[in-house]
């Protein structure tokens, strides 16, 4: 298929997302509505209600993105759609919808799996050379990948227990900051000047893939050693003490952009042959970090890329660029597509 104009659809987790795009025209479309209200005040997302806010948004956010994009049904060559990983509920609400507009409009589905989004959504604003790495850092995911051409990519790490996201997400809960807690956690490190005031364990040096769980019983302790935290009854008992949030969230940061930075390194180590590295999920909107990547890549001679914002947390901009390239090497679905 040549210059395809792809519709894209987005419901693996709490984003109900569409997008409109074209390779020659760009990205026309990219819209977006967050359940984040929705979950906030469970610290967490609710999958039974992730599913019927999607079932609520899915039909205007899609009939939004195309009126954005100066499209209408009648010019879309191809629909992608994130069939893989996520919440069953979410991605059946976008697969079913999208299989539907496919099955009446008579037009190629393809299943989009939604780390392969972000594995290239740098690509978007991008030229990035081939073979690069990519670090990928969300709520849900954490890992790296070595990135040899479009839709040619493998694992060289993961996390075996907690994504970085969630790292930021369920420290940020132990000292009640809010959720997402990420956000939040950069914003008090900035107050703090990034100083690491506790240096807390960075884990095991050698091993490639990610671990955050024992970070997280690392900062609980040391706020039980501190008599800031109650194990029994799970309270923070310092809810007044601003300056000890603030080094809590700049320690937690300055952590995390170390172990990020080792990771890297044995990477590197490993492929020594890449000529870039992206940072890419929505742990990548925290500018602290892409700072730290940015001079880690400078030092040894490596082209760095990041999205904007509105590319690194979850959107349906990256489904449909890699729906393009999808549909440019003829790998298309058909309406037995299943979500996994
Ligand atoms: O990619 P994303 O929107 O959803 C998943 O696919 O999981 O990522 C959401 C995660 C949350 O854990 C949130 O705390 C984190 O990205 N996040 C950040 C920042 N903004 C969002 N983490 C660190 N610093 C930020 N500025
Ligand atoms: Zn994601």
């Amino acid at each position: 298929m040549k210059h395809p104009t792809i519709l894209a659809i987005e419901s693996s987790c709490d984003e109900t997302a569409a997008a409109v795009y074209n390779e020659t025209e760009g990205m026309l479309s990219n819209v977006l509505f967050s359940q984040i209200d929705l979950h906030k005040q469970y610290g967490g997302v609710v999958p039974e209600l992730a599913s019927r806010s999607h079932l609520q948004k899915i039909a205007p956010i899609v009939k939004e993105a195309l009126e954005k994009s100066g499209k209408t049904l009648d010019d879309i060559d191809a629909i992608g759609v994130t069939s893989k990983p996520g919440l069953p509920g979410s991605l059946l609400i976008g697969v079913s919808f999208a299989k539907a507009l496919a099955y009446a409009k008579k037009l190629p589905i393809i299943g989009v799996n939604h780390l392969e989004g972000h594995a290239f959504s740098s690509m978007i604003e991008h030229d990035v050379p081939f073979p690069h790495i990519c670090l990928t850092a969300s709520g849900g995911h954490s890992a790296m990948y070595l990135v040899k051409d479009f839709g040619d990519y493998e694992v060289i790490g993961h996390t075996i227990d907690d994504a970085a996201g969630e790292a930021f997400d369920k420290i940020a809960k132990l000292i009640n900051l809010g959720y997402p807690g990420g956000p939040i956690v950069e914003k008090l490190a900035r107050e703090a000047n990034f100083k690491d005031f506790y240096n807390y364990t960075r884990g095991k040096k050698n091993m490639i893939n990610f671990s955050f769980s024992g970070l997280k019983t690392a900062v609980l302790y040391d706020l039980v050693k501190r008599e800031a935290f109650d194990l029994k009854t799970k309270t923070f008992l310092k809810n007044d003490d601003e300056q000890l949030k603030k080094e809590v969230a700049s320690s937690l940061l300055v952590c995390i952009g170390d172990i990020f930075k080792n990771k890297l390194k044995l990477a590197l180590k490993k492929h020594p042959e890449i000529k870039a590295i992206t940072f890419v999920g929505g742990v990548a909107c925290n500018k602290y970090l892409k700072q730290q990547l940015g001079d880690f890549c400078q030092r040894r001679n490596l082209e760095f890329f990041s999205p904007s914002p509105q590319y690194c947390t979850d959107n349906a901009a990256m489904i449909a660029f890699v729906t393009n390239y999808k549909a440019k090497q003829n790998k298309f679905d058909d309406l037995s597509l299943d979500i996994f």
